[in-house]
């Protein structure tokens, strides 16, 4: 774990989040529903293993979420500039721009809002990274920093060499036009077929640098039963591509701050709604696109299995 640069008593005079809502940042809940997703289905797998990965921090919030499924023994990095300049202009230009008022005080006072200890904190362009993290080691990397084409094409390279057999890596701002850089330096990895889409939400794309499948399909399912998010496929560079909206997404439990009160008001957190859970005693009703994709996708053995189950 990195020294934290303020104890609690010295942040003392930053506001302290309550909530995560409270937590400035661009963290979705539909991309709430889909980390609790991927990073719960890891922990249960008792093989599965391996530590987090954030590219880009901001004041926490995505980080606040991540570090909620931090298991014993794993470890977390987030990597960001904070308050140190960064090493090129168009960078410099871009951390005025978005990021003026950040600072590492503020990231840390609410990181521990909301758990006992600091990630490891690498204060410090995303391009240290490949020095700094154990190659193959990680099981959840986001990439979440800067904009600009050639940071962004080396955080992808950065999420490959980085990433564990089977990691789930997570690109933000994908396709806005404001970022045409990120969509060109994530699609082109894409189109180079080493990165393997899972799904695309209205803000991040969610891949694998492994096979895809049988992950996939195990996601189309999962969506099938939710009712607060659409999803839809589409083929994309010769492989299906899930499509998610959610308008209406009813986000997981957040992790709780310290400084949480007790009286329930009409800030609190939505009650989630019920979403309907495929259960052994009542089957779902499957959707033709989760037959579809374990029809083309899974290999024999396995479709034979899942369409049992169907
Ligand atoms: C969009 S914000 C991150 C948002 C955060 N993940 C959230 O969910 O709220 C992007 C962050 O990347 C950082 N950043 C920008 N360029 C960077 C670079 N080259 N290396 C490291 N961090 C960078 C900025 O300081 C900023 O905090």
């Amino acid at each position: 774990m990195t020294a934290p640069l303020a104890q609690p008593e010295e942040a003392s005079n930053l506001p302290v989040p309550a909530r995560l809502d409270e937590v400035k940042g661009w963290f979705w809940p539909a991309d709430q529903i889909l980390f609790d997703w991927f990073l719960s289905r890891q922990n249960a797998d008792p093989s599965g293993g391996g530590d987090l990965l954030e590219l880009g921090a901001y004041l926490g919030k995505s980080a606040i979420f991540l570090g909620g499924y931090l298991k014993e023994g794993e470890e977390f990095t987030v990597c960001d500039l904070f308050d140190s300049p960064a090493e090129d202009d168009n960078n410099v230009d871009e951390m005025r721009r978005s990021y003026a008022t950040l600072t590492r005080r503020a990231f840390e006072a609410n990181y521990r809002a909301f758990h006992d200890e600091l990630p490891t904190v690498v204060q410090a362009v995303t391009a240290v990274l490949p020095d700094r993290v154990r190659p193959a080691s990680c099981r959840f990397v986001h990439v979440d920093a800067s904009h600009l084409y050639a940071h962004v094409r080396a955080d992808v390279e950065t999420s490959r060499l980085l990433a564990a057999p089977g990691a789930i890596v997570v690109f933000d701002d994908f396709r806005a036009e404001h970022c045409p850089g990120v969509a060109a330096a994530v699609w082109g990895a894409v189109d180079a077929r080493r990165l393997h889409v899972l799904c695309i939400t209205q803000h991040k794309m969610y891949a694998t640098w492994d096979h895809p499948e049988p992950l996939r399909t195990e996601l189309a399912v999962f969506l099938t039963g939710r009712e607060d998010l659409w999803h839809g496929v589409e083929e994309v560079a010769g492989a299906p591509l899930i499509r998610i909206t959610g308008r209406k997404a009813v986000p997981p439990p957040h992790p709780r701050s310290r400084h949480e009160t007790a009286a329930p008001g009409p800030a609190e957190e939505p009650v989630p709604a019920p979403v309907a859970v495929p259960s052994r005693r009542t089957p779902p009703r499957r959707s033709p696109l989760v037959r579809r994709l374990a029809r083309d996708l899974l290999p024999p053995v396995l479709t034979r299995t899942v369409r049992r189950w169907l």
